[in-house]
C-alpha cells in the first residue's frame, strides 16, 4: 500500500512545497520498493562499518540493525506503509527507521548518499536475480542434455535456407541449442565480475570526509572490493547494460529455439508432438493445438532487446556524475530479470515433454536427398574432382525427382550411367545411417560423437 501523507525528509531548503503532480511524477517507490531487502542489507553493512570506524556508537548500531530487521519483517508481511512523499525505497525505509528508533535512525545516512546507496542496491539486487536466472538456465541445459541422450541416434533432416541439407541426429540438433546456452551462462558469470564491485563510500559523487573503511563494507556485502573512482561509482550503469545485453542474447536464443518448435509442431513439418500442458486450443477452431509457450517466448524476446536499447539511450548523453535520469534504469532491469526467469523456467519445464515423431523426421530426410553430399564425397574418394562430382550428383538427384525415388533407391546400373566410378559399395554411403555415422570427428553428428559430446557437457555442467 502506498500513501501520500508523511513529511518530506529534506525540505528546509525549499520555501514552497513540491507540486503535487511533480511529487508523484518524480517518485520511484512504486517500482524501486522491489529492492527493499537489498537496501536494508546495504544499510546494515554501512552501520556496522561506521561503528567499526568510530563514527557511530555500538548502541546506535544495534538500534539501527534491530529497527531495520523489524522493517524487513513488516515489508515481508505486507504491513509496511509506503509513502509517495518519501519518494523512493531509500527514504521510505529511513523515515520508518527514524519513527521506530529516533535520533539513531537519522545518523544512518552519515557518510553516504542515495547516489551510492541506489547504485549498491541495484548491484545487490541484480546479483541475486542472476543467481536465479543461472539456476533456471542450468535446469534447461539439463533438460536438453537428457532429451539429447535419448535421441543421439534419432535421424532427422538438417536444414540450410530451411531446405533439407544433410541428415543429422535430433540429439546433435539439441546439442546445438545446448552450446548457445553454455555461452549464455559464461556471459552471465562474466557480467557478474563487473557488477560485483561496491559503490558505497562514493557518497554523492566525491567521496566522504569521514574515516570510512570501504573494504570492510565490501566484504560484509560479498563484493569483490570497493569501486576505484567515486564519480564513476555513482554514474556507472554499464553493468545494467551488460546484463540486458546478455539477457537479449539469451532471449534471442530462446526465440530461435521457439521458432523451430513452432515450425516442427505444424502439420506441414509434423516432427514433434508438443506437450498438451504447454499448448492451448482455439476458441473457434476445434482442431487447433497452438504452441503458445514458444510463441509467447519468441514475442517476449522483443521487449528485452527493447530494454537494452532503452538503457543505452538512457546513458548516452549523461554528464558525470549522478543524474535523475538514472532512476529510469530500474523498470527495464526488473522486467528483463522477470522475463528471463519466467521464459527459462517455462522452457525447462516444457523441454522434457517434447516428443519427436521419429518416423516423420526420418522420411523427411529421405525425401529431401539429404545424402547427395555423401554421393559426391564418395566419387571424390574414387578420384573425381569435387566440382565434377557435384555435377554428377545433380544429375542423379534430377532422376530421383523425376521418378520419385531417394538416391538410395536408384539402381546401381542407373547410377553407373552417370559415372563408371560407382560400384556396389555406394549404397553403404547413401543411407541416412551411413551418412550420419561417417561424420564422427569432434563436433560431428555421428551418434557416438553426439553421445561423447553429451557426456563431456554433463561433466562441465556439474
Ligand atoms: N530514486 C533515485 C534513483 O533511483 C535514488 C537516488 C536519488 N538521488 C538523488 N540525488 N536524487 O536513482
Amino acid at each position: 500500500m502506498t500513501t501520500v501523507n508523511s513529511e518530506k525528509l529534506s525540505s528546509a531548503r525549499f520555501a514552497h512545497a513540491t507540486d503535487a503532480f511533480v511529487e508523484v511524477f518524480t517518485a520511484s517507490v512504486d517500482f524501486d520498493k522491489r529492492m527493499a531487502q537489498q537496501d536494508i542489507e546495504g544499510s546494515i553493512a554501512h552501520a556496522k562499518m561506521l561503528t567499526h570506524c568510530g563514527i557511530l556508537t555500538e548502541a546506535e548500531r544495534d538500534a539501527i540493525i534491530q529497527g531495520l530487521n523489524q522493517i524487513s519483517t513488516e515489508i515481508i508481511n505486507g504491513e509496511f506503509v509506503w509513502s509517495i512523499q518519501q519518494e523512493d525505497v531509500h527514504m521510505n525505509i529511513e523515515a520508518r527507521l527514524t519513527d521506530l528508533i529516533g535520533i539513531a535512525g537519522k545518523k544512518l545516512h552519515t557518510g553516504r548518499s542515495r547516489n551510492d546507496q541506489v547504485a549498491t542496491d541495484i548491484r545487490l539486487y541484480l546479483r541475486s536475480e542472476i543467481q536465479q536466472i543461472s539456476a533456471q538456465l542450468v535446469r534447461l541445459q539439463t533438460a536438453i542434455l537428457n532429451l539429447a541422450e535419448q535421441h543421439a541416434d534419432t535421424i532427422m533432416p538438417g536444414f540450410t535456407h530451411l531446405q533439407v541439407a544433410q541428415p543429422i541426429t535430433f540429439g546433435h540438433h539439441l546439442m546445438a541449442w545446448f552450446e548457445m546456452l553454455v555461452r549464455d551462462h559464461e556471459r552471465l558469470q562474466d557480467c557478474c565480475k563487473r557488477l560485483n564491485v561496491m559503490p558505497l563510500g562514493a557518497a554523492a559523487l566525491a567521496g566522504t570526509s569521514y574515516p570510512i573503511d570501504r573494504f570492510m563494507t565490501a566484504e560484509l556485502l560479498g563484493f569483490s572490493g570497493p569501486s576505484a573512482n567515486s564519480l564513476d561509482s555513482v554514474s556507472d550503469r554499464d553493468f545494467a547494460i551488460e546484463f540486458t545485453a546478455v539477457g537479449s542474447l539469451i532471449m534471442m536464443h530462446l526465440s530461435r529455439f521457439s521458432e523451430e518448435l513452432i515450425l516442427w509442431s505444424s502439420a506441414q513439418f509434423d516432427f514433434i508432438e508438443m506437450p498438451d500442458a504447454f499448448c492451448t486450443g482455439s476458441s473457434i477452431m476445434p482442431q487447433k493445438k497452438n504452441p503458445d509457450v514458444p510463441e509467447l517466448v519468441r514475442g517476449k524476446s522483443g521487449r528485452v532487446t527493447g530494454h537494452l536499447m532503452s538503457l543505452l539511450m538512457l546513458m548516452k548523453s549523461q554528464p558525470l556524475a549522478y543524474n535523475k535520469d538514472n532512476q529510469e534504469d530500474k523498470e527495464p532491469l526488473f522486467d528483463t530479470a522477470d522475463t528471463l526467469i519466467n521464459c527459462l523456467r517455462a522452457y525447462a519445464d516444457m523441454v522434457p515433454h517434447i516428443s519427436p515423431k521419429k518416423e516423420n523426421m526420418y522420411q523427411s530426410a529421405k525425401r529431401g536427398f539429404a545424402t547427395a553430399t555423401d554421393l559426391a564425397d564418395y566419387l571424390v574418394r574414387k578420384g573425381m574432382a569435387f566440382r565434377d562430382a557435384h555435377e554428377v550428383v545433380g544429375l542423379a538427384v534430377r532422376l530421383g525427382i523425376d521418378t520419385q525415388r531417394d538416391l538410395s533407391e536408384i539402381s546401381l546400373a542407373e547410377l553407373q550411367t552417370f559415372s563408371t566410378l560407382v560400384t556396389e559399395d555406394v549404397f553403404g554411403f547413401l543411407t541416412l545411417e551411413g551418412s550420419v555415422a561417417a561424420r564422427s570427428h569432434i563436433g560431428g553428428t555421428a551418434p557416438n560423437t553426439v553421445k561423447a559430446a553429451i557426456e563431456t557437457a554433463r561433466l562441465n555442467l556439474n
